[in-house]
């Protein structure tokens, strides 16, 4: 016994110097190897138990016990020391510069120039105290067009054909026939009123709208932006501002614009707005390249303007009593002004774009130009 208790005296020692003056990790694990491992110097002595007579086996199991218990704490000690020389020497290093770029940049994503149009646009008249307002693109007849001062057999319907919804099948008491694909923004002016009650209301509506119509000018579904400002003595001086402030901002600071009669039935008076042209400065012509030319030939034909200068924008006016009376406000009191733009047309204007269905193809070679 005396024998084995000096094997384990001499194993605890040997283990306690070469712990304390292990270098690294590795070395660490190579002592735990071979102190306490499966064919460590350990299991060497306990192997040797099976000699002993059954009363002395405690005495020395006890032992054994005590001394894998130590080797295991010096064990964990030195882990320690370790860890915590391995954080000061990363901590008193040279810093980690985390704004520096990453060294292999992953390509970034564009925003679709649809996209970025309307938040130009909300952007600006956020600056002017317009807050964004939304409605559903699956909308009632009513808001669409009978609240809007169109009834069923108005002919500016035919402008505006558009895909219906059966809802028969839905069984919620709605006629067929009641329910499209709004055709334009303009219902959110009847629930925007309608949810905010009282005046001032000064919101604009970005959305998807839906026609049947397809062509180099026209997708079956567009985007708009609608506006709408009511309050106490609005006027149309309010309505010309409020475009002209928008046109130069979106446009450039020397845009012109200029209203002309137009009919919409929920508006009185209407107008069509026009810009000056963005691509030809308003002269309808575009210097032509390469110097020396005769002065009737130094020019040619603006092609987005049509050599007019001039560019039509928007729809706007006077919001129609009925319209006003529509959406819970008393025309006597109040009145306002609405417009509505097509997201597309504005973003043409703006990138020289010639052809709507590029937007819609998602052709990268296009939309990486953005
Ligand atoms: N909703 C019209 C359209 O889609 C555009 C429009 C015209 C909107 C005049 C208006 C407005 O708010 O006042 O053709």
């Amino acid at each position: 016994m005396a024998d084995l208790l000096g094997q384990l005296e001499a194993l605890a020692k040997g283990a306690r110097e070469a712990i304390g003056s292990a270098a690294d990790e590795k070395a660490l694990e190579d002592l735990r190897v071979r102190f306490l491992g499966k064919k460590g110097e350990l299991s060497a002595v306990l192997r040797g138990m099976g000699a002993l007579p059954a009363e002395e086996r405690p005495r020395v199991g006890e032992v054994a016990n005590r001394v894998r218990d130590e080797v295991e704490a010096l064990l964990a000690d030195a882990k320690g020391r370790l860890d915590a020389r391995k954080l000061e020497a990363e901590l008193a290093g040279p810093p980690i510069d985390v704004t520096l770029p990453g060294r292999r940049l992953l390509p970034r994503g564009h925003r679709h120039p649809i996209t970025r149009a309307t938040e130009d646009i909300s952007a600006i008249f956020a600056r002017l105290g317009y807050e964004v307002a939304s409605g559903p693109e699956i909308e009632l007849d009513w808001f669409n067009f009978e609240a809007l001062n169109i009834p069923p057999d108005h002919p500016a319907r035919d402008m505006q054909d558009t895909f219906y919804v059966e809802v028969s099948t839905l069984g919620d008491g709605a006629p067929d026939g009641s329910v499209l694909l709004r055709t334009h923004t303009s219902p959110v002016q009847i629930r925007a009123m309608q949810r905010l009650g009282v005046p001032p209301v000064r919101i604009i509506c970005p959305g998807r709208v839906y026609r049947s119509d397809y062509d180099q000018t026209h997708s079956p579904m567009f985007h708009q932006v609608e506006g709408l400002c009511v309050d106490e003595g609005i006027t149309f001086a309010d309505l010309k501002g409020t475009l002209a402030a928008f046109a130069r901002a979106y446009f450039g600071e020397g845009t012109r614009t200029r209203f002309r009669p137009s009919y919409f039935p929920f508006v009185e008076p209407g107008a069509e707005v026009d810009v000056s042209c963005s691509i030809c400065g308003g002269t309808g012509r575009l210097p032509v390249p390469g110097g020396q030319l005769p002065p009737d030939r130094a020019t040619r034909r603006c092609g987005t303007c049509k050599e007019t200068g001039w560019l039509e924008v928007l729809g706007a006016g006077m919001v129609h009593p009925k319209v006003l009376e529509n959406g819970g406000f008393d025309p006597k009191r109040y009145s306002g002004f609405a417009f509505g733009m097509g997201v597309e047309r504005m973003a043409m204007l703006r990138y020289g774009i010639d052809d709507l269905r590029l937007y819609f193809e998602n052709d990268l070679r296009f939309l990486e130009q953005f």
